[in-house]
């Protein structure tokens, strides 16, 4: 039984079970502030109303919080900077990594898959990344540990994949970001028969289809995109136990610097997901627009509807939330 498995874990790191919740409203605000953008061609206005709402309702959550993750260095970033001080000040030690709207352009243009997402994690859990691109690729879980690696060709790794499910590599669909810098992947996939499932934008979506590929019919995901998201999706995968490996794209002596002032000494370091987040992890995302594993915010006369997902790698629980919030409270 759940709970017989449960009380067989040690002690979590992160006592307070409340701490669930009070992060689904902190998405939850973010993804209705930005929902009024839907469709407006407004990536900035989309992004602010987000960071805003997820500013205020961080601030109510009973952690002592520091942002390692957020919308860049305190002089360029009014709120949810690097290092800033989020929370009530009492409570757990934790870091915060967030994107309070990830698909800036997604929204802008009411496609799909842009979200509002969070990760909280013990002191020290999650890597702390600059701004820079990050080669990943991701599966979700039931695989032999090691099945996807970076340094194998995308040839490789996806026949990997369609070995352990059985199956042929027409079989395997590929999530990637149509970028491009993948026309290589691409290529390889094209050749390969597999399946691409391309998208425009939102990775940290695309790495968490990976975890449900009944749903979204997604085995795996490859490519570079942003290395902040890399530690979102990862904080992601650790509450499901899915694998991923990224490296940071640390191509020039700027970017370099730049990683070192951020503890980064091995610039060509491949980190599995454990390394890029570890320890006690909490990850909330909400749909700002519709997507395959979450609704987006739906505006009715009187109330928003939110649909949330919000995990936990300690307890492994997976929790889907849909809330109604009146208007104008
Ligand atoms: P934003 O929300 O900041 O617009 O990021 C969207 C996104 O698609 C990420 O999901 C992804 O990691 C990154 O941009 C890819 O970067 P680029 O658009 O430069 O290829």
């Amino acid at each position: 039984m759940a709970h017989t498995a449960k009380s067989a874990l040690s002690e979590p790191a992160i006592v307070d079970r409340n701490l669930t919740l009070e992060i689904v409203r902190v998405t939850e605000n973010a993804a209705i502030a930005a929902a009024e953008w839907r469709g407006k061609g407004d990536e900035k206005s989309a992004d602010r109303a987000a960071v805003e709402a997820m500013r205020e309702e961080l601030g109510k959550v009973t952690v002592a919080g520091r942002v390692v993750i957020g919308e860049g260095e305190r002089d360029e970033a009014p709120m949810l900077y690097i290092g800033e001080e989020v929370g009530l000040g009492e409570g757990a030690k934790v870091d915060i990594a967030v994107d309070p709207l990830e698909g800036t352009t997604l929204c802008a243009k009411n496609q799909h898959d842009s979200l509002a997402v969070l990760a909280m994690a013990e002191r020290g859990g999650l890597l702390h990344a600059p701004d820079v691109y990050m080669e990943k690729i991701a599966v979700g879980p039931g695989y032999e540990p090691g099945i996807v690696q970076l340094d194998r060709s995308i040839t490789e790794n996806v026949q990997a994949v369609a070995k352990a499910r059985g199956v042929s590599a027409a079989e395997i669909t590929v999530c990637v970001l149509d970028r491009p810098r993948h026309a290589k992947i691409i290529d390889e996939l094209r050749e390969l028969g597999a399946s691409i499932k391309l998208i425009n934008d939102g990775d940290i979506a695309g790495v968490i289809h990976t975890t449900d590929r009944e749903e979204t019919g997604i085995d795996i995901y490859v490519g570079t995109g942003g290395a902040p998201e890399g530690v979102l999706a990862a904080a992601a995968l650790r509450c499901v136990g899915g694998q991923m490996q990224g490296r940071l794209v640390l191509d020039t002596q700027e970017k370099r610097e730049r990683a070192a002032r951020l503890g980064i000494e091995d610039p060509d370091r491949i980190y599995d997901v454990t390394d890029l987040a570890s320890g006690d992890v909490l990850f909330a995302a909400t749909g700002v627009t519709d997507g395959s594993m979450l609704d987006g915010v739906k505006i009715r006369p009187n109330y928003f509807e939110t649909s949330t997902i919000v995990m936990r790698s300690w307890s492994k629980t997976v929790r889907w939330i849909d809330a109604r919030h009146l208007r104008d409270k």
